[in-house]
């Protein structure tokens, strides 16, 4: 069953995101996997601050797109930004999507297969509910495997590099982020399992009021 905080402010959000992932690896988790986008950068910052012994943690990516990790568009330049450059990661494993969809895929399936059962995943969400780069009616929301390669993406870049629906569906805690009314049609039809963002059975929605929509606030819910 999927649980839905909703908070005050997109900050509020950012903080409890932040303070439930510390609280995950405080308690043991090893692996974390970190979203793309842009939704997770304050929640980056403030986990930054927050008391974690990193030197137990190894980093993941969600998805990636196939651009260079130097590229304003990369999920990996966002996180340096935000966390890795300012904490010490025991390990960061890169998701390589510069060398394409299908051979960051391929590469990055074994790094998965090394590390899973996921401990701790954090996802954002589209407005058309996607997660990841696991889309509405796009074949590769149906991939088997570990990750899969992601071509005529409807969000720009067109090509990505994502894990598979499978891979976020068996992590021992995932913690979806969404804020802005932009994303309240979204979070209604993740609640009706409508969309892959509500396809992740057990997920921990951090939600603001504007993507709550007409869910009463401040309110911890079932979904
Ligand atoms: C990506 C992300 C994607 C993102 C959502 C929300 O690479 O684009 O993984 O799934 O999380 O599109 O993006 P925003 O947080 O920017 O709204």
């Amino acid at each position: 069953m999927d649980t839905f905080t909703v908070l005050d402010s997109a900050e509020d959000v950012a903080a409890a995101a932040a303070a439930d992932v510390a609280q995950a690896l405080r308690e043991g988790a090893r692996s974390l996997v970190l979203a793309g986008g842009s939704t997770p950068r304050r929640c980056h910052e403030l986990l930054s601050e927050m008391e974690v012994e990193w030197g137990r943690v190894s980093i993941l990516f969600g998805d990636e797109r196939c651009v260079r990790p130097d590229h304003p568009d990369s999920n990996y330049l966002m996180a340096r930004e935000s966390l890795l450059d300012r904490v010490a990661p025991a390990t960061v494993y890169r998701m390589p999507a510069e060398l394409g969809p299908d051979v960051g895929a391929e590469l990055y399936a074994r790094v998965v297969a090394a590390v899973a059962p996921l401990d701790v995943v954090m996802l954002g969400v589209g407005e058309d509910g996607h997660t990841a780069s696991l889309f509405p009616g796009h074949p590769g929301l149906k991939a088997t495997g570990l990750a899969v390669g992601i071509r005529n993406s409807p969000k720009p870049p067109p090509e990505r590099v994502t894990l598979t629906l499978n891979v976020l569906q068996t992590a021992r805690r995932v913690i979806i982020v969404a804020t802005g009314v932009g994303k309240a049609d979204a979070v209604a039809r993740a609640k009706r399992h409508e969309v892959p963002s509500g396809m992740i059975g057990g997920a921990r929605w951090f939600i603001d009021r504007a993507a709550a929509g007409n869910l009463p606030s401040p309110r911890r819910g079932e979904g």
